[in-house]
């Protein structure tokens, strides 16, 4: 360019940014970003990069029992296991992770105050049990619930503030975590949140009707023990419900918008946790869609068919990683105040169910813009001619777990969609991940598709 007054650089920079544009729609974003940021000094108003964030996974028949060799491998002394009450009396689970911890010499208590979608005050109950001791191990053993409990127990006994002040905008200040915690291990003993793989805290507020959430990297557990054996006295409620949310991870992170169809972040510290699917986390999801549909519906007929709950253990932890990355979006979104709302009709409706009740009419909605991946789906979960569309395979899935029939079944009413499609509007940073531009009339129609499935 030496040589070239500023007016003729201009018009050549406006000329190459126009090119550019031009050509993006043709060939692959590498090439777009390659050329565009590097070679062209050019600066674009869309992202070039992803992260993969992964934590170390130990996957077997019978693995539990070596907890305590695997976390006497972080130098801990005293460990708190948070677990549900339910587990604790009706299972060996924890009476087994406690003996193989002592045997290693590490000294554990357990608090068992998890509750199912936990309540931001059952919650606080921890944060004060936990204050009581110096623990430098926090071990989250149950569902997805007292994962995210261990890991908000861990984050407000390290680094404690007002509780709101981590929750994302606009129910929290959004503060970011100052540095890391103290070792977080996983056991999840249901298949299906993905938890424990994500750095992402799920808390329900009852008085507000609505569940929100922390989303930071330093959240994640430091080390997944995943056991199928621990998931086999699932009841068969659970293992629907869960198996559907796992499927809905896969689903929502293969069709997420593209990492470089996202806004360019402010900073390079200012890039989201959720990055936008990308070629790693598109091979996850189908792995994962592939056997959610081959053995899930075997998981939920005989909860002691092995090789089903291997299976759907080691899915849900891969949609799970794929999910984390890429993000979730129109159906996690809508699924928190669906849950939240239904909390005042006394009704307690699972994440699994509330997230994939308005799944067909999401993805009816996006198939003519995602033609190939929605295609994809439908060939994943083992249908291979092309007349069966993904949300008629969905409704089928609906059925064969016994689903209600829409958001009428479970007690709402058409007049209350529009609030419900108001508050999932609050949750932005979900909805910025969906591959269609998002706003109240649309969620309303799809709410409206949701009333009455079959
Ligand atoms: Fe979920």
């Amino acid at each position: 360019m030496k040589g070239l007054s500023s007016i003729t650089q201009i018009y050549f920079n406006f000329i190459a940014l126009t090119t550019l544009s031009f050509i993006s729609l043709y060939i692959s974003p590498f090439s777009i970003h390659v050329c565009g940021n590097i070679m062209c000094g050019l600066s674009l108003p869309v992202d070039y990069a992803f992260w993969f964030r992964s934590v170390p996974i130990k996957f077997g028949l019978g693995v539990l029992k070596e907890i305590g060799y695997d976390v006497s491998k972080f130098a801990v002394k005293n460990a708190l296991i948070v677990t549900d009450n339910f587990l604790r009396e009706n299972t060996k689970v924890v009476e087994e992770a406690v003996s193989s911890l002592s045997e290693k010499n590490v000294v554990v208590d357990v608090w068992d105050g998890v509750e199912p979608e936990p309540s931001h005050s059952s919650i606080l109950n921890g944060i004060e049990f936990a204050k009581k001791k110096s623990y430098d191990c926090i071990i989250g053993l149950g569902g997805g619930s007292a994962i995210d409990t261990a890991k908000i127990i861990n984050l407000y006994t390290t680094y404690p503030t007002d509780f709101l002040d981590y929750f994302v905008q606009p129910l929290g200040k959004g503060l970011r975590v100052p540095g890391p915690l103290k070792p977080l291990i996983a056991v999840p003993t249901t298949s299906g949140t993905g938890s424990e793989t994500t750095s992402v805290a799920v808390v329900t507020f009852p008085e507000k009707k609505v569940k929100f959430g922390i989303s930071d990297d330093h959240l994640r557990p430091s080390l997944a023990i995943l056991d199928p054996l621990v998931t086999l006295t699932m009841p068969q409620k659970v293992t629907a419900a869960t198996g559907m949310d796992a499927l809905m991870h896969a689903i929502e992170a293969y069709t997420t918008i593209s990492y470089y169809a996202k806004p360019a972040p402010p900073t390079v510290a200012e890039r989201p946790v959720y990055c936008g699917s990308n070629p790693i986390t598109d091979a996850l999801a189908e792995s994962a869609i592939t056997l959610i549909g081959k053995f899930l519906p075997r998981a939920y007929s005989n909860g002691n068919d092995i090789e089903a709950r291997s299976s759907m253990h080691i899915a849900a932890t891969i949609a799970g990683l794929a999910f984390g990355n890429a993000g979730v979006h129109i159906c996690h979104a809508l699924s928190y105040p669906i849950a939240g709302e239904a909390i005042e009709k006394g009704v307690k409706v699972p994440h699994g169910l509330a997230v994939s009740i308005t799944a067909p009419a999401t993805l009816r909605l996006l198939t003519p813009y995602l033609v190939e991946k929605i295609g994809n789906i439908s060939y994943l979960l083992g249908f291979k001619e092309y007349d069966v569309e993904v949300w008629e395979i969905i409704i089928n899935f609906m059925k064969i777990l016994d689903f209600p029939n829409g958001l009428s079944e479970i007690g709402f009413r058409k007049s209350e969609l529009h609030v419900l499609a108001e508050k999932a509007l609050l949750q932005k940073r979900l909805l910025s991940m969906s591959p269609v531009h998002v706003n109240v009339k649309l969620l309303e129609r799809i709410l409206e598709e949701s009333f009455i499935l079959w």
